[in-house]
């Protein structure tokens, strides 16, 4: 059967984190992966279709927690993954990223002690945090707030860079928990790289290769309030008068563009293609592509750094500095869209940038022999 680990994985940023963790895994002879869905994303495109395009099987456990406030969706996948646990004895668990379900899930294993009748070669579930010591220091981010308890209450820090460790040093963290095990999407970017290549999605939305922009925004930050998603409708025409864009709504976009009556102000502009969201492989296809990518997602500043996009990221912060110090991503304010665009689009725009360290396809490898030396 071999020692049995779960993966916890929830929205749609986690999927391309943990498959190749679970591929890596699945091919040693001593594990046993259980992928352990909480359900806080249930579409079937913001799902289902990430299983499918990273050959994930179906999640081995489903929690089925869907959407609420935050405390409503927490206390649900903490107290849906407390019953996993003392069903399942997993003797590590992984955490991803910075979700609710994330610091959810470390919270239960980290309070849950197995009783001694159990008779168990260990007393607590190890938990191990994919994703560590990234900081936004924005604490009305809820992701912030999670990546800083999830960091506080794992036994293993798995950090993708060099500022990772940085923070968690200077919060005080033994160096002896911190692993620094390089950027995973990178390998499932690598692992898809073929099938992102054979596909031309821009083609089906009448978008010419290098000639339009890849748009999305969810942040609360951004969309919850009405003033400032007016600005960013303005933004989006003024903008798509400079190169056409495509915008997969989240859906969190969809539901308070509609209920501000806002959906007609981009949606009749031509230039904008408004579309649902995309699996993987589509998404990563229209990035690969196109001429430079405007954004607030964490995980979309990284990918075009490895592939040498321009990126805006709509953000006061962020928490991968290193995509601006090394990649191919700004921080820009609504207002300066514009003319940031301008000058990506100049014939003397140069951009020099520099793949980090450990972003390199093999970061599963080295996540899997830090497991091995956990559990030894
Ligand atoms: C969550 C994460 C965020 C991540 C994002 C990626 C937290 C605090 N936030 O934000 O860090 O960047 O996922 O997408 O964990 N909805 C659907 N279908 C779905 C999922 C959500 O319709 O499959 C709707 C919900 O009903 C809700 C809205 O979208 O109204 C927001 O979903 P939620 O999961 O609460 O937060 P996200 O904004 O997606």
């Amino acid at each position: 059967m071999g020692k049995k680990i779960h993966l916890i994985v929830a929205a749609r940023p986690n999927f391309m984190k943990v498959a190749p963790l679970y591929h890596a895994l699945k091919a040693t002879d001593w594990a046993n992966p259980v992928i352990v869905h909480t359900g806080q994303h249930y579409d079937i495109n913001m799902s289902d279709a990430f299983f499918t395009d990273l050959k994930l099987p179906e999640p081995d456990i489903h929690l089925e927690v869907g959407s609420g406030s935050h405390a409503e969706q927490t206390g649900r996948v903490m107290i849906a993954y407390e019953e996993i646990l003392k069903k399942e004895s997993p003797e590590l668990t992984v955490v991803v990223g910075d979700v609710n379900s994330t610091i959810a899930c470390a919270m239960a294993c980290s309070k849950y002690h197995y009783p001694p009748e159990k008779n168990l070669p260990f007393t607590q579930t190890k938990i191990v945090h994919l994703e560590a010591g990234l900081r936004s220091f924005d604490r009305g981010m809820p992701e912030e707030i999670n990546r800083i308890l999830t960091d506080t209450i794992s036994d293993v820090l798995w950090t993708p860079s060099e500022d990772g460790d940085e923070n968690l040093i200077n919060e005080g963290v033994t160096k002896g928990k911190i692993v620094r095990i390089g950027n995973i999407m990178i390998d499932s970017l690598e692992m898809m790289r073929a099938s992102i290549e054979k596909e031309n999605v821009c083609e089906e939305f009448n978008l010419k290769k290098s000639n339009y922009a890849v748009v999305t925004l969810h942040r609360p930050s951004n969309v919850d309030n009405k003033e400032t998603l007016k600005k960013i409708c303005t933004m989006l025409n003024e903008t798509a008068e400079l190169l056409p864009l495509v915008f997969p709504l989240h859906p969190r976009t969809r539901k308070n563009l509609e209920e501000a009556g806002f959906m007609q102000l981009i949606s009749n502009n031509e230039r904008i293609t408004l579309v649902e969201p995309q699996s993987y492989i589509r998404f990563m296809s229209l990035v690969f592509n196109c001429r430079l990518v405007i954004t607030d997602s964490g995980g979309i500043q990284e990918e075009t750094t490895y592939i040498g996009i321009p990126c805006l990221t709509i953000r006061p912060n962020t928490e991968r500095p290193i995509t601006i110090t090394q990649g191919t991503n700004q921080l820009c304010t609504i207002a300066d869209i514009n003319s940031r665009v301008k000058n990506i689009l100049s014939a003397d725009y140069n951009m020099k940038y520099k793949v980090p360290d450990l972003w390199d396809g093999y970061t599963a490898d080295r996540a899997v022999e830090s497991i091995k030396k956990i559990l030894e």
